[in-house]
């Protein structure tokens, strides 16, 4: 009988001992998940996929409906912002958003029907030239292609 206990508590301790290591090896498991998931989207930051995004040519700006005349959105062009303008209902322009001053972010102005940058107030038209302000040069302009309802901005040929 008592080697019967024995036998049959052996197991028992051994199964606690199993249980344990199933629970710690989950534990574990989790921990590891989390901080997973905590350091990639990290690394991926700081260490960027190998495919170079500056080498991006065209990207879809979104639909054609979704942007009003006289307005303008940034959109990402490959790892830098671009501007889309709509004009009126039929002109659109596209420049790179990139300040050609000190590299801040450009945006369209309605009320002014211009392109302003806010960090010194620099202005261009909407030819992409430089009007008043700093900025050395004039922004880069992109193609703007309405391709149905979907509207494509592409590097100059
Ligand atoms: S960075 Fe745009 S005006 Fe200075």
């Amino acid at each position: 009988m008592g080697t019967g206990r024995n036998s049959g508590a052996t197991p028992a301790i051994d199964s606690g001992q199993d249980r344990r290591t199933v629970v710690s090896w989950l534990l574990g498991g989790g921990v590891a998940a989390s901080l997973a998931s905590f350091f990639y989207p990290v690394l991926r930051f700081v260490n960027p996929p190998s495919i170079s995004e500056a080498s991006v040519n065209e990207v879809d700006a979104g639909k054609v409906q979704d942007l009003k005349p006289n307005s303008g959105k940034i959109v990402k062009f490959g790892n830098k912002p671009a501007l889309l303008v709509r004009i009126n209902d039929t002109e659109w322009k596209a420049f790179s958003a990139v300040c050609t001053h000190l590299n801040c972010t450009v945006q369209y102005r309605e009320s002014r029907h211009d392109i302003w940058c806010a960090c010194h107030n620099g202005t261009y038209d909407l030819n992409g030239r430089v009007q008043s302000g700093p900025p050395p040069r004039p922004l880069e302009e992109l193609v703007v292609q309405i391709r149905g309802d979907e509207v494509v901005i592409s590097r100059r040929a």
